[in-house]
């Protein structure tokens, strides 16, 4: 276990509170800044229903009004688990991440993947799977494959509180709507980036938080390797994770990097090695695979490249 999780796990509850109104406005601020920018997609994410949009006016964030009682101690647990993986469910994570070292702010945080509203938007139909998705089945994706271990039983007490917690974050998110910086950017360049000058990027601005190797330290968690997350990850898309970075990394300095860099590093990080998943080869079964997943799928024989940053 890395000491960067050891010392995340005993972080106190009570700091979660944070000054979630004013962290958002500056994203929605600068998240502007993107999507004036033709290279990433998603320029409509925006344009909201009015309903939505009042549910993103006013961000409670991971903290806000927990309830008492049996119901307000599922929630906590399930925050519990989300910040604390590992030491929760030792046997159901395979590498050194935790659920918030990619869905950021405690799952709240705009353009990170937020679970904010995700209730309303499972049972979903995804084109990995092939399959209409409950949102337990999507948990478990990331179990499997962003943190390399397996899958929660569905109807089990761990996975109840998880989806308690992302209930709670759901409120006020009607059926149907989308929310501000909703999923993730795919980001629509050309080509995969130069990755010789994506090792330089990496080197001067991430290395020293993730580790020279991408192995991670006490202030990151790692990028490869064999404590990071798994070659059939939605991380492990260059275009994925270039869209993470422009808008998230370096940690301390978010929306420095140019589009370019972020391609770059991106596609850098990707190259690297990382654990396997296995059956990562049936994935998109349909045949419309995204051309940047980094395998060959069997049903995307002759179609593999024909819908770009699908997903
Ligand atoms: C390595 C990064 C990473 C880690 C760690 C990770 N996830 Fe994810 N997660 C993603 C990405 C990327 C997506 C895809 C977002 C999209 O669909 O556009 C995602 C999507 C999701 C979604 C669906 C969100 C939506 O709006 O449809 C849920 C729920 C989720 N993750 C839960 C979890 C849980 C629970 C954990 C811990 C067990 C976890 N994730 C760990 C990267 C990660
Ligand atoms: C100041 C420290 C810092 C710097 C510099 C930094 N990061 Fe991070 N990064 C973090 C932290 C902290 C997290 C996880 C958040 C958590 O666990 O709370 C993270 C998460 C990530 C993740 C998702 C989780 C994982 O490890 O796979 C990626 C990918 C990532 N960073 C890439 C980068 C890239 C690329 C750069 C350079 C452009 C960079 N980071 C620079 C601190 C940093």
């Amino acid at each position: 276990m890395s000491l960067a999780l050891r010392r995340s796990a005993i972080v106190p509850l009570a700091r979660a509170v944070r000054p979630v109104p004013a962290v958002a406005a500056l994203l929605l601020a600068s998240g502007c800044k993107i999507q004036d920018d033709a290279s990433f997609r998603r320029a409509t994410a925006d344009r909201l229903p009015a309903a939505a949009s009042s549910a993103r006016a006013e961000p409670e964030g991971a903290e806000g009004a927990i309830p008492e009682g049996p119901m307000g101690a599922s929630i906590r647990r399930g925050r519990a688990i989300m910040l604390a993986t590992r030491d929760s469910l030792p046997r159901n994570v395979g590498n050194a991440l935790r659920c918030v070292s990619c869905h950021l702010d405690e799952g709240s945080r705009p353009y990170a993947m937020p679970w904010t509203g995700v209730m309303a938007r499972y049972p979903q139909y995804r084109s990995r799977s092939g399959q209409v998705e409950t949102v337990e089945d999507r948990v478990n994706e990331c179990f499997r494959r962003s943190l390399a271990g397996s899958a929660l039983p569905v109807d089990g007490p761990a996975m109840r509180d998880i989806v308690a917690y992302l209930a709670h974050l759901s409120r006020g998110v009607p059926v149907g709507t989308r929310v501000t910086g909703q999923g993730i950017d795919s980001v629509k360049a050309a080509a995969r980036g130069d990755t010789a000058n994506g090792r330089a990027v990496f080197a001067a601005q991430c290395a020293r938080c993730h580790g020279p190797n991408g192995e991670g330290s006490v202030l990151a968690p790692p990028t490869w390797g064999r404590k990071s997350f798994t070659i059939g990850a939605g991380m492990a898309r260059w275009r994925v994770t270039a869209a993470f970075v422009r808008h998230n990394m370096p940690n301390d300095r978010r929306e420095s990097l140019s589009d370019q860099e972020a391609i770059d590093v991106a596609s850098y990080i990707t190259s690297r090695p990382r654990p396997d998943l296995r059956g990562k080869e049936l994935d998109w079964p349909r045949g419309n695979a995204p051309d940047d997943a980094a395998y060959a799928t069997k049903g995307a024989s002759g179609s593999r490249n024909a819908r770009a940053s699908r997903r």
